[in-house]
């Protein structure tokens, strides 16, 4: 809109052309997309689909096979050592099981890596881990060890210590798959937050609600490709694609597109 002309913004993650191949299997199969700096991105689709392999290509957990990604402009395929160590440092990773230290309090797990990879002393660490552990709504939980919180207060601790790199962008896999209904709603208020701060945010999960109050787009993969790529409005109100509409409705009503199949069969 008021861009100059001729001056486009650099996309925070760029895809273009990305393949992955396990052995024989090929699980991403060419995509390409874009994602501009601030955006909220939600993916969903079937299981096995390649959701988990595309935000890990993200930030190199695993490593592309073809194609390019690049991060703020930057291509990274080629990126060892350092280069690769701040690369990773600058995007977050929020898995559905938390992945929290268990021999380590709620503080520990957020200021390790402040404190080893930014060199933050233990004053300015603690400081920090304090301070997100309030806006996570966790102030009194400093000190209590993850088997003490429940399921909802580990992942925010989880989500706390993403925050405590101060990332630009932040990959959330399936945060709350592994929760119980009732504490779905703490974790997503907290992402919600999240995303109007301005961060850019890939967040892969089937919680339909959020993609449409909060994503910018919503990406439908497919046996590793694309299949749809749009705004949360056109993906649910004005869906044409028989595949989504079916995945939709299992979404929506578990039990009886169950009965429906079962009938079928
Ligand atoms: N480390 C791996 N080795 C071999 N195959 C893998 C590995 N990780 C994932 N896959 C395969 O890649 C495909 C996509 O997996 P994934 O990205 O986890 O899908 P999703 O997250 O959509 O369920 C699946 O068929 C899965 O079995
Ligand atoms: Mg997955």
């Amino acid at each position: 809109m008021s861009e100059p002309k001729g001056i486009l913004p650099v996309p925070a993650i760029e895809f273009r052309g990305v393949y992955k191949r396990w052995g024989e299997t090929e699980v991403i199969r060419g995509i390409s997309f874009a994602i501009e700096k601030g955006q909220v991105v939600v993916v969903c689709g079937p299981s096995g689909s390649g959701k988990s392999t595309l935000a890990r290509l993200i930030n190199r957990l695993d490593t592309l096979s073809d194609g390019e990604i690049l991060i703020n402009g930057a291509p990274t395929s080629g990126f060892t050592g350092r280069r690769l160590q701040k690369l990773r440092e600058g995007i977050g990773f929020v898995f559905q099981h938390f992945n929290l230290y268990g021999h380590l309090t709620a503080r520990e797990n957020i200021t390790l890596a402040p404190r080893k990879l930014l060199g933050l002393s233990s004053a300015e660490a603690n400081a920090r881990a304090d301070a997100l552990l309030e806006r996570v709504g966790l102030g009194g939980k400093a000190d209590l060890k993850p088997a003490q919180l429940s399921g909802g207060q580990q992942q925010r601790v989880a989500i706390a210590r993403a925050l405590a790199m101060q990332p630009e962008i932040i990959l959330f896999d399936e945060p709350t798959s592994a929760l119980d209904p009732e504490m779905i709603g703490e974790v997503l208020a907290v992402m919600q937050e999240i995303a109007r701060s301005g961060t850019t945010m890939v967040v892969v999960t089937h919680e339909m609600g959020f993609a449409r109050e909060i994503a910018d787009r919503v990406l439908f993969l497919d046996g590793g490709r694309v299949l749809a790529d749009t705004a949360p409005e056109d993906f649910f109100d004005n869906q044409k694609h028989p595949r989504i509409q079916r995945f939709l409705a299992q979404l929506l009503s578990p039990a009886q597109s169950r009965e429906v199949e079962e009938a079928d069969a």
